[in-house]
């Protein structure tokens, strides 16, 4: 067998040779002409030429290759007390269905459908659906409020929008549909048709002529057969922040995401088809496009889809419920999930309570490992800890300990805590410094991966072919930018650190800190402001704003501030986890007027920090680091943070 060395040289060496060869795992209805078509660069395209369709490579092609009865997909939802398992056939028969109710709505190769959905099985459906039919899907996150669904409705104008009557947040039934309702009064664009799931825990009104009831449309429609797409077309766009309040159209292809991400399932996750492979997020994110519906599915693995938390649903044992219960070999998580769980059952009792003897890997990605998570999750688990990055951009790892890859010993490589070990096969990563050229072992730069991309990646993102090149390519020529900093070590082991722009990662979901800037500078009495990630034990980052106020405003701050915490709310969404703002009388600045933002984020955190020698009026700092004392933060003041 191959070792990693010699796989991830190959990869790079010859990258049509090595992903030619992958290829041969997934069903083509035409042969590409080229593996990688460099045409265009540094726009690539894969397997151009190429023609496929991915719902018959995740659902019809097991069904006829003898996994007929084996379950595709287990709804576990301790929400609603359901368990519920579909097989490929019952599966492959539901997308049918609601593929011919698309279509019969209109929708066709090419249009877009905007899912937003809470975690049902429908929600799976429907995107499978929109491949059967070489629609594009876009699925919206169900925690983003009304005005970022308009956003993306806007921005990539869909025929359909399908949603349900309510989603269930532990205890807490939320109406989608009101929202749903709201963003499409404020978006230019008219969906010509909404298709809603009626949930029984709470159902909504339907506008007549607009709106159509998924169970029936379901239940009269003609099923669909799969429609052919050339392997660059699109299957999906997914929003992801960006550093405005404008989301990024990540657009992901055909036919590289169903070669890559079916590979992937051996390469990285050590999981065979049969198995069943369990990914612990939600469909509004990446990890959920790949890892909850389509990589699995594409590999004939057995899914789970999960309608719960970590912890509250009933409690934090209920990830051992579930991987005894269903036989789970793989789990993938947030650190953050692990955080809760550890918080709750800090002794891991309740994992001694469930026989976990088929559990062989636990996978953490979405936010950096913090070692102590990391160790106890080894502890009480006693399985091997496998920390992988990777972005929505990426749509699968970068940098992985591959559990189906031999390290050279036989064994995956030892694991370093701190570290998502190496390059995965079809990555080139460097760690980059201000001139471009490679920095020394251990010297931190920015994380930058040489072009091209492997297949499964991004094409470029939805309608905006320059902002793709500006975001991701311009400033290190022949890399694509990761936007994280961090460094590798002797060994080529990468260490990722942080982000280099406003990205917060706040309980595992990436956010933009820019985008609440934009919703606090819209209140009347706000005349500057600035939002920062400050550590939090929990959610790992959450964020904070500062407010200076328009001269003459004497309200109370308290008022001010609970109106800022309400409109990021209100605009972004719960999931933002905006619940507190400081009131200051200015803000730190360079002499050229730009906000010190990673200065205030260090003192927030008592770290060490170098005073910038462009700074304005270095006295601010003592201001900021009174007015965080106040409120809970600096802890270590500004002495000891600076030292
Ligand atoms: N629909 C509507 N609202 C949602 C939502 C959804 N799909 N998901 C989250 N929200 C809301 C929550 O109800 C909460 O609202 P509140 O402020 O009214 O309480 C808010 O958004 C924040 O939710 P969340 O981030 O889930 O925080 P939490 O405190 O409820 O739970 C964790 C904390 C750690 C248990 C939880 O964040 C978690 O499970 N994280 C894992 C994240 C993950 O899987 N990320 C994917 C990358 S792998
Ligand atoms: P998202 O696009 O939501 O998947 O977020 C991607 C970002 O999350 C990355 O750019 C990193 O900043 C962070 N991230 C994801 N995985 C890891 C990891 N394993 N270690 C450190 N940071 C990570």
């Amino acid at each position: 067998m191959a070792t990693y060395a010699e796989i991830h040289a190959r990869s790079l060496k010859d990258p049509e040779g090595f992903w030619g060869e992958v290829a041969g795992g997934i069903d083509w209805t035409r042969k590409w002409d080229r593996v990688l078509d460099a045409a265009r660069a540094p726009f690539y395209r894969w397997f151009a030429g190429g023609e496929l369709n991915t719902c018959w490579n995740a659902l019809d092609r097991h069904v006829e290759g003898g996994r007929a009865d084996q379950a595709a997909l287990i709804y576990d939802s301790p929400v609603t007390g359901t368990i519920r398992s579909y097989s490929f056939r019952e599966l492959r028969d539901r997308v049918a269905h609601f593929a011919g109710a698309l279509a019969a709505l209109g929708v066709g190769k090419g249009d877009r459908v905007i899912l937003y959905m809470p975690m049902v099985p429908e929600a799976a459906v429907a995107m499978l659906a929109c491949a059967r039919l070489g629609a594009v899907h876009s699925v919206v996150f169900g925690g983003f409020a009304a005005n970022e669904l308009a956003v993306r409705i806007d921005d990539c104008t869909p025929k359909v929008i399908v949603s349900a009557s309510c989603g269930i947040e532990v205890q807490k039934i939320i109406p989608y549909k009101p929202l749903l309702d709201g963003a499409i009064k404020l978006a230019r664009h008219k969906p010509a048709h909404c298709v809603i799931l009626q949930r029984p825990m709470q159902a909504c009104e339907m506008i007549p002529g607009r709106d159509v009831d998924w169970q029936e449309a379901e239940a009269k429609a003609k099923p669909a057969g799969c429609t052919p797409v050339a392997a660059t077309d699109p299957l999906y766009i997914l929003y992801t922040s960006g550093t405005t309040g404008q989301p990024k159209g990540v657009v992901r292809d055909n036919g590289g995401h169903a070669v890559a991400l079916n590979y992937t399932m051996k390469a990285i996750y050590g999981v065979d088809p049969g198995e069943v492979y369990w990914a612990a997020s939600d469909v509004g994110w990446v990890v959920g496009h790949s890892y909850i519906v389509y990589a699995p599915l594409l590999a004939g693995c057995t899914t789970i889809l999960f309608e719960g938390k970590p912890v509250g649903t009933p409690d934090a044992g209920v990830f051992w419920r579930v991987i005894a219960q269903h036989g789970v070999k793989a789990l993938f998580t947030a650190p953050t999930a692990f955080r809760a769980i550890k918080r709750d059952d800090p002794n891991g009792l309740l994992i001694k309570q469930h026989d976990l003897s088929g559990f062989k890997t636990l996978f953490l990605a979405g936010e950096r490992s913090d070692p102590d998570t990391l160790k106890w999750a080894e502890t009480h688990l006693k399985v091997p800890v496998i920390d992988h990055w990777w972005q929505t951009e990426t749509g699968w790892s970068i940098a992985a300990n591959c559990m189906g890859i031999d390290a050279g010993n036989g064994k995956p490589f030892p694991v370093k805590h701190g570290s998502p070990t190496k390059a995965a096969p079809g990555w080139d990563v460097r760690a980059l410094g201000p001139d471009g050229r490679a920095v020394n072992p251990r010297e931190i730069g920015a994380l930058c991966c040489k072009l091209p991309l492997p297949p499964g990646t991004f094409p470029t993102l939805w309608k905006a072919d320059e902002r793709f090149r500006k975001a991701y390519l311009d400033e290190y020529p022949g890399y694509y930018k990761t936007g994280d900093a961090g460094f590798l070590d002797e060994d080529d082991y990468v260490y990722v650190m942080t982000r280099v722009d406003d990205v917060i990662n706040v309980a595992g979901h990436r956010l933009s800190t820019g985008a609440m800037e934009e919703v606090l500078a819209a209140h009347p009495d706000v005349a500057e402001c600035a939002v920062i990630g400050v550590a939090d034990e929990l959610k790992g980052q959450v964020p904070l704003g500062f407010l200076v106020l328009k001269a003459g405003v004497n309200r109370p701050h308290a008022e001010i501030v609970g109106e800022t915490v309400a409109m990021v709310r209100e605009r972004i969404g719960p999931v933002a986890f905006f619940k507190l703002a400081i009131v200051v009388k200015r803000l730190p600045k360079t002499r050229s007027g730009k906000i010190l933002r990673g200065t205030m984020q260090k003192i927030a955190d008592s770290q060490t920090f170098k005073q910038p020698a462009t700074i304005d009026d270095p006295a601010i700092l003592d201001e900021i680091a009174g007015s965080l004392k106040g409120a809970g933060y600096a802890k270590a003041g500004l002495k000891a943070a600076a030292n």
